[in-house]
């Protein structure tokens, strides 16, 4: 057999023209513009229309689309009354995927993979998420959830059924960023996965779910959950290096497997592509800051920028998408186990992205392995068990 990467590393899969990585240099594109630029000059629904098509929407279009998804909110009733019956102690991803899960069987377009039916299907996808993930919050924290309504922003909206009341502007501005900032990110493990179960032509709920299981894992999206509870538990900005002090050095007797352990890392930090700190970080680290200040939270943003200090002193490891952006998902009162949640209310837009491009120009994924185990070999008759026994 060929060479093989551990981990599909730098391993081209597929051509895209939806977002563009530079690792290097810290740098990334959706659709050829930079998301420094992107965020904050235009809205999420914009950036959405741009994941999709391929160009920002006009004025017209930009209209219709985000009429379009102010049409699709409100959740089907049978993902209301599943969500009502399920444990209160479901973690919020599980809850979600398994309510993506159950609204394919509402849908009138499941049974149809043509390109109007994906899009009417991935307007219904990007507002079912949020919806649920509103409502489960509300649930599980025995509040009821708020029922649907129809105008405004797509980030204001969602704070609106998550917290009961308007968001102000300001914080709705926060979440519209945070939504760009997380909606794409090339061939991300929950972006590759989806794309694996599109090229089987399996429906978009169904590679929605496979995404979102993916999603779950500490080295991916469940990693802002983990950094959430790591600077709670470290509390205080004296105790931060320390912390990573400690932790990093267990690894030192450790073996690679044991080194690979989530609880041997830092969550937040090391990434696949980028040596470097990215841009969303950058702007994150910004945004954690202000809304930390504006919220009475100082003191957790000041535990990150030690953790952030001593890591930068002990390691070449670049922080991550996920470790600031736990900050402001605390002054946003979100607890951790919520947080992947939220990152998964704004890479639906990738995700959608991405299916619509595998379903226009597909061919099954299906790698090979480098087989490691036994040589051929015969089975002794001796060791085989009577049929009938
Ligand atoms: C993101 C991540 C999974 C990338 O993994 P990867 O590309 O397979 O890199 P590797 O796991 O091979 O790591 C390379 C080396 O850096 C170390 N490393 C990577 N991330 C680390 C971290 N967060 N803390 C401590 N060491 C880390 C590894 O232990 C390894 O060193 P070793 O060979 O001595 O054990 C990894 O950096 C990680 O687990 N980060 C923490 C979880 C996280 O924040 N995930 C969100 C990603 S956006």
């Amino acid at each position: 057999m060929a060479d093989w990467k551990a981990g599909l590393e730098d391993v081209i899969a597929a051509r895209s023209g939806i977002c563009a990585v530079d690792g290097a240099a810290g740098r990334l594109f959706y659709r050829g513009y930079e998301i420094g630029e992107l965020a904050g000059h235009a809205s999420y629904e914009e950036v959405t229309w741009l994941l999709w098509h391929g160009e920002l929407p006009t004025a017209e279009e930009g209209r219709a689309f985000a009429a379009a998804l102010e049409a699709t909110r409100g959740l089907p009733a049978p993902v209301l009354e599943l969500l009502e019956r399920l444990p209160r102690d479901c973690h919020p991803l599980d809850a979600l995927r398994t309510a993506v899960s159950l609204a394919a069987s509402v849908d009138p377009d499941v049974r149809s993979n043509d390109r109007e039916a994906n899009l009417r299907k991935a307007c219904r996808v990007m507002t079912l998420i949020p919806a649920t993930v509103a409502a489960w919050q509300r649930i599980r924290t025995g509040r009821e959830p708020v029922p649907a309504r129809r105008a405004g922003s797509h980030a204001a909206w969602f704070l609106a059924m998550l917290n009961g009341r308007d968001p102000s502007p300001e914080v709705a501005r926060v979440m519209d960023l945070v939504l760009t900032l997380h909606a794409d990110h090339e061939f991300n493990a929950s972006t590759f996965a989806l794309r694996v179960a599109v090229a089987t032509l399996a429906d978009l709920h169904a590679a929605v779910v496979a995404a979102i299981a993916t999603l779950k894992g500490p080295k991916h999206g469940g990693a802002n959950e983990d950094v959430l509870a790591m600077l709670r538990d470290i509390g205080d900005p004296a105790r931060a290096a320390g912390y990573v002090g400690e932790r990093l050095g267990a690894r030192a007797g450790m073996s690679r497997a044991e080194r690979g352990d989530p609880r041997a890392r830092m969550p937040g930090f090391g990434h696949r592509v980028y040596k470097v700190d990215d841009a969303r970080a950058r702007v994150l680290r910004g945004m954690a800051k202000s809304m930390a200040e504006a919220t009475g939270r100082g003191r957790l943003f000041e535990v990150a920028e030690r953790v952030y200090d001593a890591m930068k002193a002990g390691t070449d490891l670049p922080v991550n998408v996920d470790f600031f952006s736990a900050v402001v998902y605390d002054a946003l009162d979100i607890p951790p186990d919520f947080c992947t949640s939220i990152f998964a209310v704004g890479r639906v837009a990738g995700w959608c992205a991405h299916a619509l491009e595998q379903y226009a120009d597909n061919r099954l994924i299906r790698p090979r392995a480098d087989y490691t185990g036994p040589a051929p070999r015969r089975m002794l008759t001796s060791m085989a068990s009577s049929p009938t026994s």
